[in-house]
C-alpha cells in the first residue's frame, strides 16, 4: 500500500513516525472527516456536508429547539437512523489498536456525537478475545467509553430540556431496535420536552471530558488532529494550546487545514493514513 502513496505523503509519514518514537504523551482529537469513510456525513463537505444541506442554527440550537421542537426532534431522529448502522472504519479500527497496544499514554478527545470509536475499541478487543471494562452489549445505547471523551456530547442519549434529568427509557434497547419515531417525549419528572444529549451552539462542554482535554493538549508531546476542520470552538484550539506548550501538531486530512501551526500534515483519508502509520509505529 505504501507504494501507491505520494513521495510526500510517504516523506511524511516517516517524519511523523520519528516524532512518535520519541514521545510518550499523546493527544488525539477527531472530528466528523474520522467518520466519513464509515458513510456518515461531515458538516462542511460542499456536496454532502449536513451545514450545506441544512442550516446549523435552524437545528443545533436551545432557540430552534424551542421554536420548533418537531422539526430538531425530527431531524436528530433522522440523524440516528442515517448511523444506526454505522460501522467503525479502518481510521477507528487502526487508532484503538494503537491505544490497545499500549506504547503511548494517548489521550482521545472528539467532537462526533456517534459512537464508532467506542465501537472500534470493543472489536479490538474482542478480536483478542481481552475482557471488556464495559459491561454492555456493543449496539446498546449506552455504549459509550470512558476513555474516549466527547466534547460535543452523544447522539444516542436524551435528556430533558428543563431538568436535565437523563431519560433512559431506551438506554437497554439495541439499537437495531430502536424506534426512530418523530414524536415528541415529556419528561416523567417535570413534564419538559426530551432532548437529545448534543453541545448545541451556544451551549456550554461538558466540564469533565473539557478538563480532560486541556490537560491533555498543554501536556503531550504529540497532538494529532484528524478530520476536523478546525473551525469551532473551543475545541479548535486545543491545537494551539499545545503547540504554545511545546508540542509537534500532525494533521491528517485529504482537505489540510489552513493551520500555520501544524507541522507534519499527512494529506489523504484517515482510513488510508492511520493504519500505515500505526503499522509503522508499533
Ligand atoms: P467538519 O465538517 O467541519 O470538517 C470535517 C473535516 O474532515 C474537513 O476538514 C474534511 O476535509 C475532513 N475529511 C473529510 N473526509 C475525511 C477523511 N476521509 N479523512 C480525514 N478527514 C476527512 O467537521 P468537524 O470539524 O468535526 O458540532 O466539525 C466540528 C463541529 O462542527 C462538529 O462537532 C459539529 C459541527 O457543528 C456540533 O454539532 C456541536
Amino acid at each position: 500500500m505504501l507504494a501507491e502513496t505520494s513521495a510526500k505523503l510517504t516523506d511524511n509519514l516517516q517524519q511523523a513516525t520519528q516524532i512518535l518514537a520519541q514521545s510518550s504523551q499523546i493527544c488525539i482529537l477527531t472530528g466528523a472527516g474520522i467518520s466519513a469513510e464509515s458513510g456518515i456525513p461531515t458538516f462542511r463537505d460542499k456536496q454532502t456536508g449536513l451545514w450545506e444541506q441544512y442550516r446549523a442554527e435552524d437545528l443545533a440550537s436551545a432557540e430552534a429547539f424551542e421554536r420548533d421542537p418537531e422539526l430538531v426532534w425530527s431531524w436528530y431522529q433522522w440523524r440516528r437512523q442515517l448511523v444506526h448502522d454505522k460501522a467503525p472504519n479502518s481510521a477507528h479500527l487502526a487508532l484503538a489498536r494503537w491505544q490497545q497496544a499500549g506504547s503511548h499514554k494517548i489521550t482521545l478527545v472528539t467532537q462526533n456525537v456517534d459512537d464508532l470509536h467506542e465501537q472500534a475499541k470493543h472489536h479490538e478487543r474482542t478480536s483478542r478475545h481481552e475482557p471488556s471494562n464495559d459491561s454492555k452489549p456493543l449496539g446498546n445505547l449506552n455504549n459509550i467509553d470512558s476513555t474516549v471523551h466527547h466534547l460535543h456530547g452523544h447522539l444516542w442519549r436524551n435528556r430533558c430540556s428543563q431538568c436535565h434529568k437523563p431519560y433512559t427509557e431506551q438506554s437497554a434497547q439495541p439499537k437495531s431496535d430502536i424506534d426512530f419515531d418523530t414524536k415528541l417525549i415529556h419528561c416523567s419528572e417535570c413534564d419538559g420536552l426530551i432532548r437529545p444529549d448534543i453541545v448545541w451552539f451556544g451551549e456550554s462542554l461538558p466540564v469533565d471530558s473539557w478538563q480532560i482535554a486541556e490537560q491533555a493538549a498543554a501536556n503531550c508531546e504529540v497532538f494529532i488532529s484528524i478530520g476536523t476542520s478546525s473551525l469551532v470552538y473551543p475545541a479548535a484550539g486545543l491545537a494551539q494550546l499545545a503547540k504554545q506548550n511545546g508540542a509537534k501538531i500532525i494533521e491528517i486530512n485529504p482537505n489540510p487545514t489552513a493551520n500555520s501551526f501544524v507541522d507534519i500534515t499527512l494529506a489523504a483519508k484517515a482510513g488510508e493514513v492511520m493504519p500505515l502509520l500505526v503499522d509503522r509505529i508499533l
